[in-house]
C-alpha cells in the first residue's frame, strides 16, 4: 500500500470572457465601488455556450495530464467536484472521462456546493492510501453564470466560471498529502441554495416564473459562518497533520470574499502576506477555485517544492472542510516509471498495434 497521495500535476481553464464591475453596473443596480469594497472582485471569467462544465473540466485535465506526464489511458479514477453539473446524469465526470480518453478510469461527481474540491481530494487521497487506485485526476469546475439570476445584485456580482484539476499519485515519499477534514451541516442548508430543478422540485413553468432555478443566498449569515468555521477546520487539519500554524507556508483558501479569507486569516493570527488570493480576477468559482489558486500560485513562485500548504473551503450545504499537504511539485522532465509500469506499458503498445481495426 502506498504511504501518500502525492500531486504531481496541476492545471487550470478560464473562459476568456472577462466581465468587469463597469459591465455589471450597466445589467444590475451597482457599483464596481461596492462590489469591490464588499468582495475584493473587479471582474470574472464568464463561459460562452460552447464552455460547459465538462468543457472547461476536460481542458483543466488534460494541463493535468500533461504536467505530470500521466497518459489519459492510465488514470484510475476521475473525479468531478461541482455543483452546476452540465446534467443531472451523466455525471460530469463520465463526460470528461470519455473526452480525455481515460478509457479505464472509475468516474463520478462530487457535490459539496464550494468544498467539492477538498472533498473529491480527500476520497482521491483515501483511495489511493488504500491502494484502492494507484492515482487520480481530481477536478472543480463551475458554470455557475448559469445558475445566477442576472437580475439579483445580491448574487450576481459574487460568482464566475472556470476549472482547475489536479493529478495524484501514490507515493511512498513521506510527503503528500498530510490531512484532510471534512464537516457538514444540512439544517441551514436554505441559506445558499437552488430550489427547484431536482427530483423534490422538477422544473416547472411554475418554478421558471418565480426564478427558482437560481441561486439564492442569505449572505450576511453565510459570511459569518463561513469565516468561524473554515477558521476551526483549518485548526483541525493543521493539528491532525502534526503541525502548527507556524509551519504553514501558504494558505489557499476558497476564494468567496476577500473580507472572509482576510478574516479566516485574522482569526488564526496567520500572517496576511502568506495567503494567497486571486479573487479580484476569477469571482467565487466555487469548486474550482482553489486548484485554480493553486495553479497561479505556482506559476507565480509562491508555491514552491517542499512548502507546507493549507487549503481551506465553506460552501453551501453547508459544507466546509481543510487539507494539508506538503507540495512536491512536477516531476522534472520524464515521470519515472517502475520496472513494472515500463513493461506493462511496452506490452501494452504492442497489443495496440496488432489490434484489429
Ligand atoms: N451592489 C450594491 N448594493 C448591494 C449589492 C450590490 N451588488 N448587493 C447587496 N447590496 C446592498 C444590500 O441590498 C444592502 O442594502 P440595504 O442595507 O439597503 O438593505 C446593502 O448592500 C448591504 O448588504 P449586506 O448584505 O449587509 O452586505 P454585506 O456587507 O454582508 O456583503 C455579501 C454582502 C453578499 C458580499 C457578503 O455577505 C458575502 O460575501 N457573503 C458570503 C457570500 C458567499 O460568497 N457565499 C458563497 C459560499 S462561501
Amino acid at each position: 500500500m502506498a504511504k501518500n497521495a502525492l500531486v504531481t500535476g496541476w492545471g487550470f481553464y478560464a473562459p476568456s470572457r472577462v466581465m468587469t464591475n463597469a459591465e455589471l453596473e450597466r445589467i444590475v443596480d451597482t457599483s464596481d465601488e461596492w462590489i469591490t469594497s464588499r468582495t475584493g472582485i473587479k471582474e470574472r471569467r464568464i463561459a460562452s455556450d460552447e464552455e460547459t462544465t465538462s468543457f472547461m473540466s476536460v481542458r483543466a485535465g488534460r494541463a493535468a495530464l500533461e504536467k505530470a506526464h500521466l497518459r489519459p489511458q492510465d488514470v484510475q479514477l476521475v473525479i468531478v467536484g461541482t455543483c452546476s453539473p452540465d446534467y443531472l446524469f451523466p455525471a460530469t465526470a463520465c463526460l470528461v472521462q470519455t473526452e480525455l480518453g481515460a478509457t479505464r478510469a472509475g468516474a463520478f461527481d462530487v457535490e459539496a456546493a464550494c468544498t467539492s474540491f477538498i472533498t473529491a481530494l480527500a476520497i482521491a487521497r483515501g483511495m489511493i492510501v488504500s491502494g484502492a487506485v494507484q492515482n487520480a485526476l481530481v477536478i472543480g469546475a463551475e458554470r455557475l453564470s448559469r445558475l445566477l439570476n442576472w437580475k439579483d445584485r445580491t448574487t450576481c456580482v459574487l460568482f464566475g466560471d472556470g476549472a482547475g484539476a489536479a493529478v495524484l499519485e501514490a507515493s511512498n515519499a513521506s510527503v503528500g498529502i498530510e490531512s484532510t477534514v471534512l464537516h457538514g451541516d444540512g439544517s441551514k442548508g436554505e441559506m445558499l441554495m437552488v430550489q427547484a430543478g431536482g427530483s423534490k422540485r422538477p422544473a416547472s413553468a411554475e418554478t421558471i416564473e418565480r426564478g427558482q432555478h437560481f441561486i439564492t443566498m442569505a449572505g450576511g449569515e453565510v459570511f459569518k459562518l463561513a469565516v468561524k468555521s473554515m477558521a476551526d477546520a483549518a485548526e483541525e487539519a493543521i493539528a491532525e497533520a502534526g503541525l502548527t500554524l507556524d509551519d504553514i507556508d501558504i494558505l489557499i483558501p476558497h476564494q468567496a470574499n476577500v473580507r472572509i479569507i482576510d478574516g479566516v486569516a485574522k482569526r488564526l493570527r496567520f500572517p496576511p502576506e502568506k495567503v494567497f488570493i486571486n479573487i479580484q480576477r476569477y469571482g467565487n468559482t466555487s469548486a474550482a477555485s482553489i486548484p485554480i489558486a493553486i495553479c497561479e500560485a505556482e506559476a507565480t513562485g509562491r508555491l514552491r517544492r517542499g512548502d507546507k500548504v493549507l487549503l481551506v473551503a465553506f460552501g453551501g450545504g453547508f459544507t466546509w472542510g481543510a487539507a494539508v499537504l506538503e507540495w512536491f511539485g512536477a516531476h522534472d522532465g520524464v515521470r519515472p516509471l517502475s520496472p513494472l509500469e515500463r513493461a506493462g506499458r511496452a506490452l501494452e503498445d504492442v497489443v495496440e498495434r496488432v489490434r484489429p481495426i
